[in-house]
């Protein structure tokens, strides 16, 4: 099935009967169509956007990291590269993170803005999310981060939002053991909607847990995605390709050719598929965007 295709002429009424002002909106920033063309100087500039997202994460991170390391005086720490580069990502990611909302602003609006009930967030990272869900749709919300650096943000930003005393912060990832989960408020079929914003690049083994997602929900209950994914058009594919043996160690395991969105998809069992693609982006993108819902029959 194409991006954008829905499972049926009924679902596409679904889309625009239930929830008109979420798909107006959407509407307006994305859509199913293949992706333009890139322009010559992009072209040449997106092999080398990787890179510069490195060296701005590495600018960024340095002070802090430089910080941390004279706080221990520790000469083994200091000569451990592993070790700086942790710190730098400690220090740094949550910058990135930070510009990349900022970017995305009116794509995450209108799809978060439609969570409602139960909701749980996976891999939340410093909160940028958080803002944009509607205080009265969501009545309780669970979110799951592992990255302990960036869940002191997380909180903040709860308490920021109002949304704190409704949530429960889980200190785990989603490749945590099911019993421990489910102890932690994972039960089967008990949430309405379930976020995934640019996590299911980075968790490990991804498509092991889709099933397991989808079990998480109620029937009617839906997941909401944005996803940067592999692209669709040789040669960015194989660049994105090259580009992930070193970014994946580089940037906490973040992996920029899975077919996320066509793996949630492939799953089955969904009353309502639909991907979309932010209408900006163009063929030589290393980092194109899934923006989609799915919805449990
Ligand atoms: C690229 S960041 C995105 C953060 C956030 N969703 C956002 O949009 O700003 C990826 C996030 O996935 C988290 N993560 C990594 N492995 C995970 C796992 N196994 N389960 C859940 N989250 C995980 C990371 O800690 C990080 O916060």
């Amino acid at each position: 099935m194409p991006p954008g295709s829905s499972t049926s002429r009924g679902d596409m009424a679904l889309s625009s009967a239930a929830m008109p002002s979420q798909t107006t909106t959407l509407a307006s920033t994305c859509c199913s169509r293949p992706a333009r063309p890139p322009t010559l100087l992009e072209r040449a500039l997106s092999p080398i956007d990787p890179l510069i997202i490195l060296i701005v994460l590495t600018i960024v991170g340095l002070p802090g990291a430089i910080r941390a390391q004279f706080s221990r005086l520790s000469p083994v720490s200091w000569l451990n590269p592993f070790r700086w580069h942790e710190l730098i990502l400690a220090n740094g990611f949550g910058y990135i993170l930070a510009q990349s909302n900022k970017n995305w602003e009116p794509v995450k609006r209108p799809l978060l803005a439609s969570a409602r009930g139960r909701v749980l967030e996976v891999g939340a990272g410093s909160g940028e999310n958080v803002v944009y869900y509607d205080l009265d749709r969501v009545e309780s919300l669970v979110v799951l981060e592992p990255f302990a650096p960036l869940r002191t943000k997380l909180e903040a930003a709860l308490d920021r939002t109002g949304l704190l005393s409704r949530s429960t912060v889980v200190p785990l990832g989603l490749d945590e053991e099911r019993g421990t989960l489910s102890r932690h408020g994972l039960a089967p079929a008990s949430f309405d909607t379930i976020v995934l914003v640019q996590v299911l690049c980075s968790i490990p083994n991804p498509k092991s847990h889709l099933d397991y997602l989808q079990s998480l929900l109620r029937p009617g209950g839906e997941i909401l995605v944005f996803e940067h994914v592999a692209s669709k058009h040789q040669p960015a594919r194989l660049i994105q390709q090259l580009w992930t043996v070193p970014w994946k160690r580089l940037v906490g395991g973040c992996e920029m050719d899975r077919d996320s969105a066509d793996w949630l998809r492939d799953v089955g069992g969904w009353s309502h598929v639909e991907i979309l693609r932010p209408k900006d982006e163009h063929r030589a993108d290393l980092m194109p965007h899934a923006v989609a819902r799915f919805v449990k029959a």
